[in-house]
């Protein structure tokens, strides 16, 4: 047991791309704490093993580079429908990949932004309307270190991680009228489905392993600042973005 408990109970959050990595842990730490999730991805199979994790957990499957307002609409609302206005929602889903100058595919880069940058506005839209999400309701959108630094092949995907970042700042003031939040999260290297793949391309870079004081992360590392964010400990906090990084940004560029 951790020394901090958090007390969701009767609470609503959506979680997109729940079906793996950073937003899997946060949806099964938000129902372990008593909340109802509705987990959002594409992969049916580890949807519905995560909602057999716990029965405060819903699956819906969604595309979020096809999603129309309409297909964000009826998910979100079914789940409204049961449980209530939402609390808040978190935005996880990203993808990666390298992009180099001389060589990029360009649909995939653009895949990368829309993925982590467009999806989440388009999610937003929905998940902050009067009639869906409370007041002072809370969202949590991915950026990334790379989002700071710039990633050595990576441009793409830098670029989406800092959009991210900026629009927070920028939408916080789009909120603030119902005193919603927002804050995003930038993690350090994290082992998941996303650092696994790319691992097996071209291996974990040395540089990568030394930088991060702490060593590299697990998904849990990162799950506690998302449920304080969404928690109403942190209900002065907006506009942020939050670094954890097992201090890669100490031991990488200092
Ligand atoms: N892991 C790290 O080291 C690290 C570091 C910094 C930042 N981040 C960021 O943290 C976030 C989570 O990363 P992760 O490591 O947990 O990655 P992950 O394990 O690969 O999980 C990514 C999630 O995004 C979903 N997703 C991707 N494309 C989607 C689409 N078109 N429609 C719907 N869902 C989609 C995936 O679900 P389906 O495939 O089922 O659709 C999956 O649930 C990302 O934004 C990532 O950029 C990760």
């Amino acid at each position: 047991m951790s020394d901090v408990q958090f007390d969701f109970k009767g609470k609503n959050f959506v979680v997109v791309g729940a079906s793996s990595g950073l937003g899997r842990q946060i949806a099964l730490e938000l129902a372990e704490s008593g909340a109802h999730v509705l987990a959002v991805a594409r992969n049916e199979t580890r949807l519905e093993e995560l909602a057999n994790a716990s029965p405060l957990i819903h699956a819906a499957i969604l595309d979020v580079l096809t999603a129309s307002a309409d297909d964000w609409t009826a998910v979100i609302e079914g789940f409204v429908e049961q449980h209530g206005k939402l609390h808040g929602g978190v935005y996880t889903a990203g993808i990666s990949g390298a992009t180099p100058l001389r060589g990029f595919d360009t649909a995939f880069a653009y895949r990368v932004m829309e993925t982590s940058f467009w999806g989440a506005i388009r999610a937003l839209q929905v998940m902050t309307k009067k009639r869906i999400s409370q007041e002072r309701a809370s969202f949590i959108l991915f950026s990334s270190v790379a989002g700071l630094t710039g990633e050595k092949g990576l441009f793409a995907y830098s670029a989406a991680k800092a959009a991210v970042m900026a629009g927070v700042k920028s939408l916080a003031h789009d909120l603030a009228r119902d005193r919603k939040r927002i804050n995003s999260i930038s993690p350090g290297y994290i082992r998941t489905g996303m650092t696994r793949q790319s691992e097996g391309d071209m291996g974990v870079p040395e540089n990568v392993i030394k930088g991060h004081l702490f060593g590299i992360g697990e998904p849990k590392d990162v799950a506690g600042m998302a449920l304080f964010l969404l928690s109403d400990r942190a209900e002065w906090v907006t506009g942020q973005d939050f670094v954890v990084d097992g201090g890669y940004m100490r031991g990488a560029w200092n």
